[in-house]
């Protein structure tokens, strides 16, 4: 049996298809939220590795490895098409030289999250991420709990999507599944909204199957409007098929459950190089 649970059931594969013929040739077919990356034409989805959580080890202990930087090379160089990060106030494991590197480094696209703040602001117009991806940001939350309230905040995400897209960055905004919050989004000029798959991930059953339908048609009112779509939070190699099967998703942000994959599949190869290390020590020196 494949490691990777999620194979596409054939079922799946005829809703696909089947959507995809419903489709024809939308605003999807020629358009791009990201200007400096034509849309491909096919329908493959882009994943977006976010590495946070290779900052989060290294900043438990303060030390500088392992390198979220290295680990952002190495993802792509196993085909990941973009880079996410989250530079957050309180600077708790992503930090600016972090971003600096990586965006020097980043050959696909460097996505940052980040609240709307006037930090934040100055910080994306240096950098100049290709794009951005706002999100709420609460001080006590281990996670981005929720998408963000575009309906109650429009004058100030708007300020900030204005003089963010004027410096060439494409904006995006982190939103729940809710068509009101999709209608304020494009009203507000975003490029693209990501959807919070968190609920979605969380439930399981018939509340599961009502969320994702729940998705699949914010996901085709979003691209009706014109609005690119993504999506992530709390992915992982098991529930990841379903939402990756939406004709109108573009791309997925995925972070957690990769890093904790990486730590496990990884932890036999580098236990042996240690061993190797110690059991020859006495040999030769
Ligand atoms: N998308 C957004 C907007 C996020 O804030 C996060 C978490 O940083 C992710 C995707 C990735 O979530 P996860 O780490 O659960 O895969």
């Amino acid at each position: 049996m494949s490691i990777l649970r999620g194979q596409v059931p054939k079922t799946s594969c005829d809703t696909v298809n089947r959507r995809k013929e419903q489709l024809g040739t939308g605003p999807q077919g020629d358009w791009s939220p990201f200007s400096r990356y034509p849309y491909r034409g096919d329908d493959l989805v882009s994943l977006g590795v976010n590495v946070d959580h290779v900052a989060n080890i290294r900043q438990a202990r303060k030390a500088v490895e392992p390198d979220p930087v290295t680990a952002a090379m190495l993802a792509e160089l196993a085909g990941a098409q973009c880079i996410t990060v989250h530079l957050r106030s309180d600077r708790r494991h992503i930090q600016e030289r972090d971003l600096e590197l990586l965006r020097k480094q980043v050959k696909t696209k460097l996505n940052l999250e980040m609240a709307a703040t006037e930090e934040m602001i100055s910080i994306a117009s240096r950098i100049k991420p290709d794009m951005i991806t706002l999100v709420p940001e609460r001080p006590e939350e281990v996670t981005t709990l929720g998408g963000l309230n575009v309906v109650d905040q429009q004058d100030t995400l708007q300020g900030a999507i204005v003089r963010l897209q004027d410096a060439g960055i494409a904006m995006g905004i982190f939103i729940d599944p809710d068509s009101a919050q999709v209608e304020a989004a494009k009203a507000v000029g975003a490029r693209y909204i990501e959807i919070h798959t968190g609920l979605y991930a969380a439930v399981r059953g018939e509340k599961q199957q009502a969320e994702l339908q729940n998705i699949i048609g914010v996901a085709e009112k979003a691209a009706a409007l014109g609005l690119g779509v993504n999506a992530g939070h709390d992915l992982t190699y098991s529930n990841v098929t379903p939402i990756a099967a939406i004709p109108q998703i573009e791309e997925l942000n995925i972070g957690h459950n990769i890093v904790a994959r990486a730590v496990l599949v990884g932890m036999e190869r580098a236990v042996r190089q240690m061993l190797e290390l110690i059991q020859a020590a006495k040999r030769c020196c």
